[in-house]
């Protein structure tokens, strides 16, 4: 790969860096974590949908990054379960074809995975060599995208995490913030176990793996909130 001494805190790659789902909760860290390093394009959906295999080649040919980072993904466990086949053409189908683009143009291929992948029966954190089992149509096509990743033979990152939070927008910590201060009576889910992370923190450590992964390709890494390699929790969530 060319570019600059990716161990300086300030150097900045020669080419750059190609980030889809730069509107999500980890899209949008990414592009701020990641501009020190070059040039941050993030195309929209309008411009590089995940279903449309063609156009996902072809903004990979024009740009011909050095880096990948896939932040896309039907994230939502329910919609799902409702219609499998988006969920495997966008989590299964489309990190696959990246990653088999990503050889082609020499570029480093950084995807995110999830503790979804874990059925959730065992008690202890799950490590990277713990064997996958999917329970669910989110799990299975995530599991399938790390796996096409995997065996496209480009330099990769899979980077599993877990509970993925904002300060702002609709999620779990977002929600608990707006609605704490002013409902006497405040219902959330008590059946789930599992390790909150802060899409700042999971960004800045994205970048941070950036930096040394031309020299750590083909590993997997999960990171939670310690921002650590180490154990994801989960309990699962049947839907
Ligand atoms: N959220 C979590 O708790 C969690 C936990 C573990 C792992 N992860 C993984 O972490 C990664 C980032 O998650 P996130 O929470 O940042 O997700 P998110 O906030 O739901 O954002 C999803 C992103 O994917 C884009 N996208 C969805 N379908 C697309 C399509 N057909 N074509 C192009 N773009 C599409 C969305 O674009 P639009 O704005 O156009 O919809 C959005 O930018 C994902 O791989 C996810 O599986 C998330």
């Amino acid at each position: 790969m060319d570019g600059a001494d990716l161990n300086g805190p300030s150097a900045r790659l020669g080419r750059a860096l190609l980030v889809f789902g730069g509107s999500g909760q980890v899209g949008r860290q990414l592009r701020l974590a990641l501009a020190p390093l070059g040039s941050v394009i993030a195309p929209t959906r309008a411009e590089a949908d995940l279903t449309d295999a063609d156009s996902l080649r072809a903004i990979i040919e024009r740009v011909r990054p050095l880096v990948i980072v896939n932040a896309a993904a039907v994230t939502n466990v329910d919609q799902a379960e409702r219609d499998p086949a988006l969920a495997n053409a966008v989590n299964a189908i489309a990190p696959g074809i990246m990653a088999e683009a990503a050889r082609r143009v020499g570029a480093l291929m950084v995807h995110y995975s999830t503790d979804y992948v874990f059925d959730g029966a065992r008690r202890v954190p799950y490590d990277e060599e713990a064997q996958p089992n999917p329970i669910n149509s989110y799990g299975r096509s995530k599991l399938a995208g790390e796996r096409g990743v995997a065996s496209a033979d480009a330099p990769h990152l899979i980077i599993r995490t877990s509970w993925v939070y904002s300060v702002t927008g609709a999620g779990f910590v977002a929600s608990l913030l707006r609605d704490l201060p002013g409902k006497p009576i405040v219902r959330i889910v008590a059946d789930q176990v599992g390790s909150p992370t802060w899409s700042r923190s999971l960004a800045m450590a994205t970048a941070a793996l950036v930096r040394v992964a031309v020299r750590a390709d083909g590993k997997r890494a999960h990171l939670d909130r310690r921002g650590e390699r180490g154990g994801i929790r989960r309990r699962p969530r049947f839907v």
